[in-house]
């Protein structure tokens, strides 16, 4: 990295960017790539009980948290709303009742400060981040996008314009294998965190199934996921203790699922990086949370040759200065904005960066 790439001129723009597409509502605020305001309120909380994100309690939370957020992102940057030059929002995948929140927030203040607004993919962002962290991906990149409700491997030619799926998961996303193996464990929602901590004082004594790994399946699936056997074999495992009567060893049990999606989803990232003759490997989504992933990724990352980036956990999680980036990446290589006229997405492609324009 440059001493320019990291650092800020007035010349490049303040972008601000809004996320809402599932329980975190984010405002964050970039200019050019330098990271000026990350605030970030979550309603995780309050889904706990239910053991995952209830739609409407997150619709509800964001309409309460979107002002005070804003202002707190606008503070905490040092600029007034008329400052910002463009302005960014989620507009898909998500939850769409959630989308909706953000993508009218941001609707009505690009309106109200008569700026171009960008509805961005908000998968397409956790990749973008990293840039306010590393500096400018080198292109082409393999990026390794893991979080609660997706899991692709992905092949990014230009962050703004041109990213292909590479492979995805066949049924559960990664973080959802997370978050419903820490159930059977007992462990709070979202599992994901928990796993992480408790495995810390695990032995990894029991083999789990990795999905997608055999020959035949490598055949016709060799960049794709499978975490559902994964879950049913953990499930049984920790049935068939229940029933013996002996107690279940948790922080064992989550060491070894744990290994078990972390070794595919880092052998896979590899392969695919070797198959497409690339030497960088990005890893965004809340998962790349995951301490033995961001480890194991990095050293076998080394031995391959392959450079690791991703970027510190709070910017893996969902936030509004991912969407930021990304929209200040489409600002900087002249990527027309949405306009105001435009639907969220909530199933929107991940090859698909931004969002359609209606106008
Ligand atoms: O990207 P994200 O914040 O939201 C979505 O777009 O889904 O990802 C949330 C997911 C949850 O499933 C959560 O359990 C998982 O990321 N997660 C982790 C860790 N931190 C968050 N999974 C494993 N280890 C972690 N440290
Ligand atoms: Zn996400």
């Amino acid at each position: 990295m440059t001493a320019d790439d990291s650092q800020s001129s007035t010349s490049e723009p303040l972008v601000l960017g809004i996320e809402t597409s599932c329980d975190e509502t984010g405002v964050g605020i970039v200019r050019g790539r330098t990271l000026l305001a990350d605030a970030v309120a979550s309603s995780v909380t309050e889904h706990a009980r239910f053991g995952g994100v209830v739609p409407e309690i997150a619709s509800r939370a964001h309409l309460e948290a979107m002002t005070p957020t804003l202002q707190r992102a606008c503070d905490d940057a040092g600029v007034a709303l008329s400052d910002i030059d463009a302005v960014a929002v989620t507009g898909g995948p998500g939850l769409v009742g959630a989308l909706l929140v953000g993508t009218s927030s941001a609707q009505a203040l690009a309106w109200a400060i008569d700026k171009p607004l960008y509805a961005v993919n908000h998968l397409a962002a956790h990749v973008a981040v990293d840039q306010l962290e590393h500096g400018p991906l080198p292109e082409p990149s393999v990026a390794l996008l893991v979080s609660g409700g997706h899991t692709s491997l992905l092949l990014v030619a230009d962050i703004a314009t041109d990213i292909t799926s590479l492979g995805t998961t066949l049924d559960d996303a990664a973080g959802e294998a997370f978050d419903k193996v820490a159930r059977v464990l007992g462990l709070p929602f979202p599992g994901g965190p928990e796993i992480d901590r408790v495995a810390q004082d695990g032995k990894i004594t029991i083999e789990f199934p990795r999905g997608l790994t055999g020959a035949r399946d490598m055949a016709e699936h060799r960049f794709d996921f499978s975490f559902s056997g994964l879950k049913t074999a953990v499930a049984r495992w920790v049935e068939a203790r229940e029933k013996s009567g002996e107690p279940v060893p948790v922080a064992d049990v989550a060491a070894a699922f744990q290994e078990a999606v972390v070794d595919v989803l880092v052998n896979k990232a590899l392969d695919a990086c070797a198959d497409r003759g690339v030497d960088h490997l990005m890893i965004g989504g809340g998962v790349a949370a995951n301490s033995r992933l961001r480890a194991l990724a990095l050293s076998r990352g080394e031995a391959a040759g392959i450079t690791l980036r991703v970027p510190r956990p709070g910017l893996c999680t969902d936030n509004g200065a991912m969407v930021a980036a990304l929209g200040s990446a489409m600002v900087s290589k002249g990527v027309a904005p949405t306009g105001l006229a435009f639907r969220a997405e909530s199933s929107l492609p991940v090859e698909q960066v931004g969002v359609r324009s209606l106008g």
